[in-house]
Order: C-alpha cells, then sequence, then structure tokens
C-alpha cells in the first residue's frame, strides 16, 4: 500500500520531452522516499534518499533553466525563482534530518511539502514550456506523423523485404544519360 504516492499522469506533461521524462524520474525518486517512510525504513535509508533527491533535483532545474532560457520562455526567470526558494525549503528538510530529528515525521512533512510544490510547480510554471518549441527537436505542438498508408515513396524495404534474394525485386531502369556506370550487375548484357 502507498497511499502517498504520486502517480504520473498528462495533467503533468509540460510537452518537452525531456523534461517530461526528468520530471518522472524525479517522482520516481520522491516516491521511494514514500516506501522507506511506510516500511518503517532506517534514518541513513532515508538520508541516501534525500541526497540522490537533491542531487538529481539540482541537475534537473539546471537543465530546465537552460532549456527555457534557450528557448526563450517567458517565465524563465520566474521558474528560476521558484527553483532557489524549493532549493531553499529542500536545505531546511535536510538540515532538520542532520540534527537527528524523527526521521520518519521530518521524511514525511518533507515528502508532502515536495510534492504538492512539486505538482503546483509543473503545472504552473514547467507547463509554459508548451507554448514554446521542446529541446530536443519535439515541438510542443508537434506536427502529426504521415498517415501510415501513404508512406513516402523512397522509403526503405521492410525487414521481410529484406529477407528476399535480389533477383526477385525488378531490376531498376537507369536512364540513358546514366550510362553503363550506373547500370547494376543485373543489367548487363541485356
Ligand atoms: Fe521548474
Amino acid at each position: 500500500m502507498s497511499s502517498m504516492k504520486v502517480a504520473w499522469s498528462d495533467a503533468l506533461c509540460t510537452g518537452n520531452r525531456a523534461i517530461d521524462n526528468q520530471h518522472k524520474y524525479l517522482i520516481d525518486i520522491i516516491n521511494d522516499l514514500a516506501d522507506a517512510i511506510e516500511s518503517g525504513q532506517t534514518a541513513q535509508s532515508m538520508k541516501k534518499i534525500v541526497n540522490l533527491l537533491q542531487y538529481y533535483t539540482e541537475w534537473h532545474f539546471c537543465k530546465e533553466e537552460d532549456c527555457m532560457e534557450r528557448l526563450k520562455c517567458p517565465v524563465a526567470a520566474r521558474n528560476k525563482q521558484a527553483h532557489a526558494q524549493f532549493i531553499e525549503a529542500f536545505l531546511g528538510f535536510r538540515s532538520e534530518l542532520e540534527a537527528g530529528g524523527d526521521s520518519s515525521e521530518i521524511a514525511t512533512r518533507m515528502y508532502k511539502t515536495l510534492t504538492s510544490w512539486l505538482v503546483q510547480h509543473i503545472q504552473g510554471i514547467d507547463a509554459n514550456l508548451r507554448h514554446v518549441s521542446g529541446e530536443d527537436g519535439a515541438p510542443a505542438a508537434a506536427p502529426a506523423p504521415p498517415p501510415a498508408e501513404t508512406p513516402p515513396p523512397a522509403a526503405p524495404p521492410s525487414a521481410d523485404e529484406k529477407t528476399e534474394p535480389p533477383l526477385a525485386s525488378p531490376p531498376q531502369e537507369s536512364s540513358p544519360a546514366e550510362g553503363n556506370a550506373a547500370k547494376k550487375w543485373w543489367q548487363f548484357g541485356r
């Protein structure tokens, strides 16, 4: 039973694949903290998760801030400020843990604060990435892929076709201008 856990949903999508993946992993680590609390893990185990959470959060914030700056996202400055506030709150909880308080009680407060902050932050600020192009070539409003039934003319052969012997395909006619040099081996002597 993990009643505390946060579930990923489309409501948390920013439209930027890289950032969404980072948020998913962030939520995974936060949920590990919930597991540790609920299964009565030692203070030492919780500190390990909190360490990982801090390193990953800081790395992710850097990536996301760079991304917003590069894409000239209108909320880039607000995002940076919110991240700084988050880190401050995070370090407060961390100091409490280091000071040797009731780790389960501190971790529970930490978990609740971080999850509600993260969800609101993603939906309120990070979601603005939707209005700018994604950094990994995945624009927010990605153009629909071509329909499957109309493949481009130069599409490579399917896996099945590749297994057929070469002569099963009709020979390609080369234009006269190409001369013999452009002829395929099976076209000589015709
Ligand atoms: Fe953010």
